[in-house]
């Protein structure tokens, strides 16, 4: 792997999918597991094998039919957790075991009511004997953003030392700052010994509305993988969104950091998670809610009919939206009217579009949103004989 590269591990149909309401049945994910591969993610996580036996067969369905990505299945440290999520893998061409435990002193005292030494002891053991079964094994220190940066380190060089490959250091509360989640990143990659044989990987949550950030500062400290979902969809207030940190890392290339993600299907795999999963995306999100390329302000319109660089850092191509909306409101001016009523025919003269204007804002006036159909009405009422 070059070290430019950043590995897209997608954990839609593990984490998106503990959402209430987003169930999904077997069918349903080799779909989404599919169109995953085809989008270029480097890594799939199918699912929680153990978790049940509906679980089980989906994880194993889908390593069969994933031709390129790598097929993850997620495991406690558990020992039969990890021979069952071991046994679902087996038809995967390239197999992975996420395995772990929670690091911090919450988690070590009232998830466990253990001590750090055993923790790690576990840790240890989960890992090797998840190797005894597949080579690329995962380790997460579950709660690793509340959890202090030495015994962090200490865990990941123990777990390295047992042949862990990828190091998951999750914000699981979604607690960080990014320049704390950033400063993780950097303490592990100058402090754990051998760390040059795993990758760091990050895996955020949006309890604060910062997953997008923290993952970023995170490769930008070294991390090389980023866990997210499509949407990011996800436990209370979702995960990192998979659409968001590609571009991300796409619109700024001064960072030198690419993922080898076709950028122009995020748009369709967006529509198809939100529609399979009956999870609804806010028509403001980034990248790909219904307004992200939707201008409705007389100035931004005007400014984005001349040149849509003035108010669009993307184009909208790239993410497989079709083209950018002009949408008609009462805060639109005559540029974005003229504007749409060519796209429907009608070809204004200056007091045409004057005239026009006029019952346009009557209109737009009465009503959320002026459409196409309303320009008719509006342009049979200014001249009958103006439509080309
Ligand atoms: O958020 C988290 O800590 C997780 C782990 C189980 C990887 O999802
Ligand atoms: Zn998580």
């Amino acid at each position: 792997m070059q070290d430019n590269q950043v590995q897209i591990f997608d954990t839609t149909l593990r984490d998106g999918e503990q959402v209430p309401g987003c169930k999904l049945d077997t069918k349903q994910k080799l779909v989404i597991a599919e169109r995953l591969d085809v989008l270029g993610v480097n890594v799939i996580e199918a699912g929680f094998p153990v978790s049940s036996p509906g679980d089980f067969i989906s994880v194993t369905e889908i390593a069969k039919i994933v031709k390129n990505a790598t097929v993850c299945g997620l495991t406690r440290a558990v020992e039969n957790d990890i021979k069952v999520a071991a046994d679902a893998l087996k038809y995967a061409n390239f197999p992975r075991i996420h395995t772990g435990i929670g690091t911090s002193d919450s988690h070590i005292k009232f998830k466990f009511n253990s001590t750090r030494d055993k923790v790690i002891e576990r840790a240890v053991n989960a890992v090797k004997y998840a190797k005894s079964f597949v080579q690329d094994v995962e380790f997460y220190a579950e709660d690793a953003g509340r959890t202090d940066n030495d015994f962090l380190a200490k865990v990941c060089e123990e777990v390295i030392k047992a042949g862990a490959t990828v190091l998951n250091i999750p914000d699981t509360t979604g607690y960080c700052l990014p320049e704390e989640y950033g400063a993780k990143m950097k303490y592990l990659k100058e402090n754990v010994k051998g760390i040059d044989k795993a990758i760091l990987s990050c895996h955020c949550h949006n309890d604060l509305g910062m997953a997008t950030a923290n993952s970023i500062a995170g490769v930008i400290n070294g991390a090389r993988q980023i866990e997210c979902t499509i949407n990011g969809i996800g436990e209370r207030a979702g995960n990192t969104a998979l659409e968001e940190v590609v571009m991300i890392l796409k619109q700024h290339p001064y960072l030198n950091l690419e993922t080898s993600i076709n950028t122009k299907l995020l748009y369709d795999t967006s529509i198809m998670v939100r529609e399979s999963m009956g999870m609804p995306v806010q028509p403001n999100k980034a990248i790909v809610g219904a307004n992200a390329f939707a201008h409705s302000s007389g100035i931004h319109q005007d400014g984005v009919i001349k040149n849509r660089e003035t108010y669009e850092i993307m184009d909208p191509e790239e993410v497989g939206v079709t083209e950018s909306a002009i949408v008609l409101t009462a805060r639109s001016g005559r540029a974005a009217l003229a504007y749409r009523a060519k796209k429907i025919g009608y070809e204004l003269t200056k007091i045409q579009l004057d005239e026009a204007y006029k019952e346009f804002l009557n209109t737009a006036d009465k009503q959320k949103e002026v459409k196409d159909n309303d320009i008719h009405i509006i342009m049979k009422e200014v001249n009958k004989t103006s439509k080309i």
